[in-house]
């Protein structure tokens, strides 16, 4: 347990570092026009702001991309635990580019730190479920599975909650928030050293049997790890007998495609349904629908969301992933389009609670199906052999649909609210 929870300290910095940036939008756009007012001696142009806003904001996926991407080498390379620590790095340099922005009165440094937080997450949301998943015993995979996702969306939720104005949000401390990062990463480099190395790691990549069998022990609390030792052996012969795949051969490989579209789709799905919309800037949305206190909508669609991902846990084995997936898509439709005429109707006092619940709604349907469903499915649809190309590619669609979302949101909301005049 001491081991999983320090590793899941991996999964809250992803969400952490995904909510944070909705609450202070305001101060970073006072920051942003306040910086060039000093370089340039003019305001900021309000189209520039708002270029530099949603590229604050969206830079963090690209340096996920990257991230996901080199988790394999990285892993591979290092082993999980010092992978691990390495990684906690990227965390003190971002949290200081972004804590220090003010100080030296550059946006430049909060979009450096954006990208350098996102290569860090990147890394994370492959070595915590990795790591969670080597060190669980056989039985309680799946449940300690699920960790990984609660640990994102309390994450979420912390982030909500600090960035209220009387606690980190405010005109000053709002830096602060962004550094806070830090503290987790910290506080994780100092557990991780008491934490055995993953005996996966150490028998199948490294060879080491006496190593492998000391971490099992320590991990099991008991002597007897001959079972576990044995599975984890006939699984490293299985895996010298399938050869591994590349990602060129995944797509050129006919009986790959099926699989591979299912899975790129899946990806697709959870981040084009524009969930990310609502955790980066759902604060900006609900002030728009004329709700005095958008920040406890916030704070509220994020404690809607840990709840739904406790009962989805639930729901996952009992009902089919297809059809929970397509629950959770359809749903997420008609809460999007009541959303859509609850804000049109703004005016009326009672229908600005419809547009928070509509908000509600959207994101308990997305923790139904398409927010956990997509990242483990890659596993279930792939053998050993593809399985890390295949990893590698969904991670890649996954983080590219959440940059185009991520830019592109700030635009599309100023040119509906235009009606249409660009
Ligand atoms: C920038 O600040 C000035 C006042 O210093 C203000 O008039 C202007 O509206 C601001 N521009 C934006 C885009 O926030």
């Amino acid at each position: 347990m001491f081991s999983l929870l320090t590793a899941v300290i991996g999964s809250l910095q992803f969400g952490f570092n995904t909510g944070v940036i909705n609450a202070p939008e305001q101060k970073l756009r006072a920051f942003f026009n306040a910086t060039w007012m000093e370089r340039y001696g003019e305001p900021i142009k309000p189209g520039v702001c708002t270029i530099v806003w949603s590229f604050a904001v969206a830079i963090f996926s690209v340096g996920g991309m990257v991230g996901s991407f080199s988790v394999g080498v990285v892993a591979n390379k290092f082993g999980r635990r010092k992978s691990m620590i390495l990684v906690n790095i990227l965390a003190l340099i971002g949290g200081g580019l972004m804590g220090l922005c003010t100080l030296c009165s550059s946006f430049e440094m909060v979009i450096a730190g954006r990208l350098i937080i996102g290569l860090f997450c990147g890394l994370f949301t492959g070595l915590t479920p990795m790591y969670v998943g080597e060190v669980s015993p056989t039985p309680l995979r799946g449940a300690f599975g699920t960790l990984h996702q609660l640990g994102v969306v309390i994450g979420i939720l912390i982030a909500q909650v600090f960035g209220l104005e009387y606690l980190l949000g405010s005109d000053k401390l709002w830096p602060v928030l962004l550094a806070l990062t830090v503290l987790p990463a910290i506080l994780q480099c100092l557990l991780l050293p008491f934490c055995p190395e993953s005996p996966r790691y150490l028998l199948i990549n490294l060879n080491e049997e006496e190593q492998a069998r000391k971490a099992l022990v320590r991990l099991r609390g008991y002597e007897d790890v001959g079972k576990d030792m044995q599975e984890m052996k006939e699984e490293s012969a299985k895996m010298a007998m399938e050869k591994k795949v590349t990602i060129p051969e995944l797509f050129r490989t006919a009986a790959y495609r099926q699989p591979l579209l299912i899975a790129v789709m899946l990806q697709l799905s959870q981040q084009l349904s524009g969930i990310n919309a609502v955790f980066y800037y759902s604060t900006g949305i609900f002030k728009s629908a004329g709700v005095t206190q958008p920040i406890y909508a916030t704070i509220g669609a994020g404690a809607v969301n840990t709840v739904f991902t406790v009962v989805s846990l639930f729901l996952v084995e009992r009902a089919g992933r297809r059809t929970l997936h397509l629950i959770g898509l359809s749903g997420m439709a008609i809460s999007a389009l009541v959303m859509t005429i609850a804000l049109l109707l703004k005016d009326i006092e009672a229908v600005r609670y419809l547009s928070i619940a509509a908000v509600f709604a959207f994101v308990a349907m997305f923790e139904m199906g398409p927010g956990p469903i997509p990242w483990f499915i890659v596993a279930e649809l792939f053998s050993q052999g593809p399985r890390p190309a295949a990893m590698a590619v969904a991670g890649c669609s996954n983080w590219t649909a959440n940059f185009l979302v991520g830019v592109s949101f700030p635009k599309l909301e100023k040119v509906s609210q235009n009606k249409g005049e660009v």
